[in-house]
């Protein structure tokens, strides 16, 4: 080998080493950080909160966890809610909702434990949850948490084991990068709770029904590809008032992609997209959301 050649070599050789090791040093820290993270154990007790059996709280739960809670979603714990289908999001990781009937996981939580849940993103052993995103729901009010305890406690135990939970090292990496959130209580567990107005179809109450977009849509609503995710995830649409979102929407189209699943062009909207669980939003959370995504600054597709 010509000596020139060895040396730029070896040069290329070693700037390309310096970066792997790098790299690689970067990413185990941001992993590290990430485990560290997930093993904590907040100071934070259990809300005293008791189940009802009164029929009215557990109408208002069941409504909540088949709409605005999201929880009775397919992707999530499903429509029995014994447990979510299972999410292969590639390098990020593989992620499925668990069983939360009777016979599931909440069988082992007291009824103030499982309001801590869904309010501070804890788990029994006050550590956080991965990827449950109670940043989006957990302003419900204690009463609207105390109905949707009500409710999951009230229905069909069914017997079925959870299926798999891991997190990829691009998973960890995006979450310390404030990419993506799966360590939940990071963020919220010991943040204020924001009181949310009593439900109107106002912007008010709107901008909290809409943290439930924020996940997909971004926190400008604005879109673009879920940091991670594969191809074999849809990339979640732009909902501002823009000319590359939905500026040219009314609200009956809106009504229309809830009520039928057909978007204003008229294509069916991709089963990703959590329809059925947006469409038994009553009519007031569907006039706030609607009235709430007129007022947000209109943004280009993409900025997520
Ligand atoms: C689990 C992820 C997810 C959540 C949560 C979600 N969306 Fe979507 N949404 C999508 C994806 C992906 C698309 C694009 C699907 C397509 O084009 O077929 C979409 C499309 C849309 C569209 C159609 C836009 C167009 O240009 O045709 C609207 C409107 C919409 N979403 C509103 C909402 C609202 C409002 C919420 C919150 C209440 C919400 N979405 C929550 C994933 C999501």
């Amino acid at each position: 080998m010509r000596p020139w050649l060895k040396k730029t070599l070896v040069g290329v050789g070693g700037l390309v080493g310096t970066i792997a090791v790098g790299g690689g040093g970067f990413v185990w820290t941001k992993t590290s950080a990430y485990a560290a993270s997930m093993t904590r154990v907040y100071d934070s007790p259990p809300p005293a909160m008791v189940a009802s059996s009164d029929p009215e709280v557990i109408a208002r739960g069941k409504h909540l966890v088949e709409s605005l809670g999201a929880c009775a979603s397919a992707d999530c714990h499903g429509a029995d809610l014994s447990g979510g289908k299972t999410l292969e999001m590639g390098p990020l990781g593989t992620l499925t909702g668990p069983n939360i009937t009777p016979a599931g996981i909440p069988l082992a939580y007291s009824d103030g434990e499982l309001g801590r849940l869904l309010t501070r993103g804890l788990k029994k052993d006050g550590t956080s949850v991965t990827f449950m995103p109670v940043q989006e729901f957990g302003w419900l009010p204690d009463e609207d948490i105390v109905a949707i305890i009500s409710y999951v406690r009230s229905v069909p135990p069914v017997e079925k084991p959870n299926g798999v939970m891991a997190i990829g090292v691009l998973g960890k990496f995006l979450d310390r990068q404030d990419s993506i959130v799966l360590d939940v209580a990071r963020r919220i567990a010991l943040a204020p709770r924001e009181q949310p107005p009593a439900p109107a179809p106002t912007p008010e109450y709107g901008r909290f029904v809409a943290r439930l977009c924020t996940g997909c849509h971004g926190e400008t609503f604005s879109g673009g590809r879920i940091p991670g995710t594969p191809d074999s995830i849809p990339v979640p649409a732009n909902i501002t008032p823009h000319e590359t979102g939905i500026g040219a929407w009314t609200y009956e189209d809106f009504e229309r992609l809830l009520d039928t699943g057909v978007k204003k062009n008229g294509e069916k909207v991709d089963p990703f997209m959590p329809i059925e669980g947006i469409a038994r939003a009553n009519e007031t959370e569907r006039r706030a959301l609607w009235e709430y995504l007129r007022t947000v600054p209109p943004k280009a597709f993409g900025g997520r």
